[in-house]
């Protein structure tokens, strides 16, 4: 009896650590992820003006949705092929750390999600950097919205704009942002496996947000 009453009271303290009220130890006016279903705006359709496999195009949605868009209109297009060859282009040349050495410098701030928040796989969001990675051209999002960057069972990649305007950041940097969160904020838990979630900030006024999500 004693060790029952000794397991409910250390399972009760247990839970009680978890319910971190959700807006706890966030800066002010900063669009911070607050809760599992809260985004800071709401979530429109991201724009993509670039090149494609060769092909110069202007397509809505998320990128796993601009791809099955370009498999329509163009039926050899195969992104997991446009992949491989980058990664070898990327080994002969070195040519991603210039990059990511470039565009560092004008990342902000990063917030971890509270313990029990719906965190990502970390496969699907790396998969969902690596195609990223080959947009080569601009991921829009309109003023004061959210938009899915990427979204593949149950992880999201969303790009949230702060200012009064539309922006056009390069969409290989988006996934850096990405890259940074699964760096920086795993969350563990006792019955599944790592699952990551976060928000960084641009000096520009945006930030990306990785997270669980319903897709
Ligand atoms: C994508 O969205 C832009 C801006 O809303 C619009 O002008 C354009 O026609 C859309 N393109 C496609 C292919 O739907």
């Amino acid at each position: 009896m004693k060790l029952i009453i000794f397991i409910s009271i250390f399972l009760g303290l247990l839970a009680s650590s978890f319910a971190v009220p959700a807006a706890s130890g966030l800066p002010y006016g900063l669009s911070a992820v607050r809760s599992v279903t809260e985004l800071p705006y709401p979530v429109s359709k991201m724009t993509f003006l670039g090149t494609l496999g060769g092909h110069d195009v202007q397509l809505n949605g998320s990128i796993e949705e601009i791809h099955s868009q370009m498999t329509v209109l163009h039926p050899e297009f195969d992104p997991d092929a446009l992949l491989a060859a980058k990664k070898l282009a990327i080994r002969d040349t070195g040519s991603e750390l210039i990059e990511s050495e470039l565009e560092g410098r004008s990342k902000s701030n990063m917030i971890c999600c509270n313990p029990g928040s719906w965190g990502a796989d970390p496969g699907r969001i790396e998969q969902g950097i690596d195609y990223l990675d080959h947009f080569n051209g601009l991921c829009g999002v309109p003023a004061r919205t959210c938009v899915r960057i990427s979204c593949s069972w149950g992880s999201a990649i969303y790009l949230c704009n702060d200012n009064y305007y539309g922006i056009t950041p390069t969409c290989p940097y988006m996934a850096s942002y990405a890259q940074d969160i699964l760096n920086t904020c795993p969350m563990y838990s006792w019955t599944v496996q790592t699952s990551y979630c976060g928000q960084e900030f641009d000096t520009d006024s945006y930030n990306i947000i990785v997270r669980g999500d319903n897709c």
